[in-house]
């Protein structure tokens, strides 16, 4: 089954054909109007919406099979372990990790982030080691470094962009030192779209014994995603991003790294033996996973990867591209309008900001016309400043959205400049 998501040879989709219009009947939010007008769902890198089946899998398990899990021997509690750990698997098939236990489930990509600082990080850092990010990262993957940093004496690098929005490779390795301990990127960026050339990122931070960690959370919803093939060291992302329900994500970490780390919270089902005096710990994944888990969420998670499988997943994301594209050239026709993030290897993102309009003005006038977008600074503060604006409006594109869709975004906007003339 995994092999549908790795496919992105065009010569093994002739005759298929992506049936947008087909696709949209599965999101039952979609058919709605604001006001007058028809919703326009153009907030995808915030969160995606739901298909029925990852809402009917969340509804199901609460109407037939809600129990703890791991700790009872009856009937429900059996059933929805076994829900549970399915829904581990599923994700171990669609990362292509080695193991089901390198998977761990966290709230998402934020805890993920922090549970490798907090974890890894406190254990391996020491006063002078580096940490290396990039200018383009979200705010999850610089705080909690900065955080450890200040708990260990570490000292967080970031590496330059362009002003394109792309990874300058040869000062991202110049910055690689004996030094640092970590290397942890984002694989596409939220607010610009570009896709980070991580294969080369981790090949050169290997090359001198550096592990990497990726920030998968928009990455995961466009892109096959194979951990080995990447030979990335950890990968995380959230689950309300990949069609799923919100509270529930997950990091991937290679065996030998989780192994070695401490718990990061202590309780429930991360625990072997406890005695006043001190306590043990269980094994891979439950030494992560402490107190009751999200276990509905996890269920509507793979049932969010079981749909991506069933549409035909490589599809989708050429149908993204073309909206990419038709989005790029409507977007560059509307007169000051300056596009943030111009990366030749980029997903179905625009920031972009108009002359004499502030983003928020923007995104309330929109919501008028019915189109949904986000505005501000998306939670990438220094990436707004290398860039000189304080905010950007964001149009991020699903495979559920239309040409259509997008001339009703370029009409939006030009009403914008009608009231702001
Ligand atoms: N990080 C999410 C975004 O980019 C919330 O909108």
């Amino acid at each position: 089954m995994s092999s549908l998501l790795k496919t992105h040879d065009p010569s093994e989709m002739n005759g298929l054909d992506f049936d947008v219009e087909k696709i949209r009947q599965d999101f039952p939010i979609l058919h709605q109007k604001v006001g007058s007008k028809p919703l326009i769902y153009l907030d995808n890198a915030a969160t995606s919406q739901k298909p029925q089946c990852v809402i009917d899998a969340v509804e199901k398990y609460y109407r037939e099979d809600n129990a703890n899990i791991h700790r009872g021997v009856h009937m429900l509690s059996e059933r929805a372990t076994d829900y549970y750990e399915g829904a581990r698997k599923k994700i171990q098939a669609f990362l292509h990790a080695k193991h089901a236990h390198e998977i761990l489930f966290v709230r998402g990509t934020t805890e993920a982030i922090n549970l490798v600082a907090q974890s890894f990080g406190r254990t391996n850092l020491k006063a002078g080691d580096e940490i290396l990010i990039t200018h383009m990262e979200h705010h999850s993957n610089i705080v909690p470094w900065q955080l450890v940093c200040e708990q260990t004496g570490a000292v967080l690098k970031v590496a330059p962009i362009n002003d394109r929005g792309e990874l300058i490779l040869e000062e991202f390795r110049k910055l690689l030192s004996e030094k640092t301990r970590l290397v942890s990127v984002v694989h596409i960026s939220n607010s610009l779209g570009t896709i980070n050339p991580v294969k080369e990122i981790i090949a050169m931070a290997h090359n001198q014994n550096i592990p990497v960690m990726l920030d998968g959370a928009q990455a995961t919803p466009h892109v096959p995603i194979d951990v080995l093939e990447l030979d990335c060291d950890f990968y995380a992302f959230s689950g309300h991003k990949l069609f799923g329900p919100t509270g529930i994500g997950v990091l991937y970490g290679k065996e030998k790294f989780l192994d070695a780390m401490p718990p990061y919270q202590g309780g429930g089902d991360m625990i072997r033996t406890v005695t006043l005096e001190g306590s043990t710990y269980n094994q891979l994944p439950y030494k992560f996973e402490a107190g009751t888990p999200n276990i509905s969420g996890a269920i509507g998670l793979g049932a969010a990867i079981d749909y991506l499988y069933q549409i035909n997943f490589s599809l989708a994301t050429r149908h993204e591209e073309e909206l990419l594209h038709y989005a790029q050239d409507k977007l560059a026709a509307i007169n000051g309008l300056r596009m943030i993030g111009e990366a030749a290897n980029k997903i179905s993102v625009c920031s972009f900001v108009i002359e004499g309009i502030h983003p928020h003005d923007l995104g309330t006038i929109l919501d008028q016309e019915g189109v949904a977008i986000r505005t501000g600074h998306h939670c990438t503060m220094p990436l707004m400043k290398r860039f000189g604006v304080p905010a950007t409006a964001r149009a991020s594109m699903a495979f559920y959205n239309t040409l259509q869709e997008i001339d009703s975004l370029a009409a939006a906007l030009r009403k914008a400049q009608e009231v702001f003339a």
